[in-house]
């Protein structure tokens, strides 16, 4: 059990009102969460403290090597006025995967769940209330060590920020246009993909950039050995229904372990609808997509919540999906995921958890 203690700001911020725009990750609460950690004494001083800038060495190892993870996840006003956790217990598993990986130490999961519990607790009134908006948690910890040498370090800071935050693209619901890489890549298997680390995501920047360029919002990468196979757009695992099963690739290794992915997965399960994890291949969308039955494609994160596929472009190919529009199955796994996140409808699972 973390002792924590508390400074609150003696400047609180405008909270954002019902008609004010919201997008994804430009506004910040008034408070977050930091502790520390050194070697041979643990993590130690966790504080709520007023939102604001860390004073670091140029010399801080995360600005070098790039020692560093984060996670997402969202809190949500419930209509009876309770704040609700979507499956806090699957990001803190991630962290710590992410962690050793990495070589970062470990933040025991009572006290990581402690910690954004406390969090949100200070700052709820900043959790907006419409339709298609939350509170974006974001957990992260960096290296500190004043040090140029590559080798783990010695000491950290773990920080929570929280954003009030809307969709995650422009589009909102309305489904994006997805390039397919075939010339970067974006994780092998063995190295760093399953993990929730900056280097998966500056790795993304300049396909990111070329598909803007020629108006698509996100890429989809195909796996790094063969370019053949399927894996992730990086800010959201993907989905394909085909025939009327739902298909997604499976953890390879290279792989983020999504949490709406996994939620998604149980849906089909508890409604009967036929749902695989496997190895899909370029070849067998484009098939499909020619033969007629591909009938649906979505992304699925924390941030995107669930986002159509409106379009994939491959090479010189244009594949519209569903005629540009939203998909049923699309359609039904934002209501349904929202609907529990919101508290709305039956949770059998038990994924919410309450803040109180
Ligand atoms: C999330 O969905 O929470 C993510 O971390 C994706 C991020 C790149 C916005």
């Amino acid at each position: 059990m973390l002792d924590i203690s508390v400074v609150k700001t003696d400047s609180p911020k405008q909270i954002p009102g019902p008609d004010d725009p919201l997008t994804f990750g430009t506004i910040f609460t008034d408070h977050m969460f930091v502790m520390n950690y050194e070697e041979g004494k643990g993590w130690y001083d966790p504080r709520i403290v007023p939102y604001g800038p860390f004073s670091l060495e140029p010399s801080a190892m995360v600005f070098h090597y790039g020692q560093e993870m984060f996670e997402g996840l969202k809190a949500y006003k419930s209509d009876d006025g309770r704040t609700l956790l979507f499956r806090p217990d699957k990001n803190i598993w991630r962290a710590n995967k992410t962690n050793r990986r990495i070589c970062i130490p470990e933040i025991p999961d009572e006290d990581f769940l402690q910690a954004i519990q406390a969090i949100v607790k200070m700052d709820e009134a900043w959790i907006p209330h419409k339709p298609g908006t939350s509170l974006y948690i974001r957990p992260f910890i960096i290296a500190t060590d004043p040090f140029l040498g590559v080798r783990p370090s010695d000491t950290y800071i773990f920080c929570i920020i929280l954003s009030p935050v809307g969709a995650y693209y422009p589009e909102g619901l309305n489904p994006v246009k997805i390039w397919i890489e075939d010339e970067y890549v974006r994780a092998v298997r063995g190295g760093i993909g399953e993990a929730k680390t900056g280097g998966n995501y500056v790795a993304s920047l300049r396909s990111q950039v070329k598909a803007h360029e020629e108006g698509y919002s996100q890429v989809l990468w195909l796996d790094g050995v063969e370019r053949k196979y399927i894996e992730e757009v990086g800010a959201m695992n993907i989905f394909f229904k085909i025939n009327g099963t739902v298909i997604t690739p499976m953890l390879n290794g290279s792989i983020l372990p999504g949490v709406t992915r996994d939620s998604v997965i149980q849906l089909c399960k508890d409604w009967g609808v036929p749902v695989e994890e496997r190895r899909i291949s370029i070849d067998e969308i484009f098939e499909a997509h020619k033969n007629g039955t591909l009938e649906e494609v979505f992304g699925t994160g924390t941030a995107a919540v669930i986002s159509p596929v409106g379009q994939l472009r491959w090479e010189d190919h244009i594949m519209k999906v569903q005629d540009g529009g939203i998909g049923p199955y699309s359609q039904k796994f934002y209501d349904t995921i929202t609907g529990i996140q919101l508290g709305r409808i039956a949770d059998p699972h038990g994924w919410t958890v309450e803040v109180k």
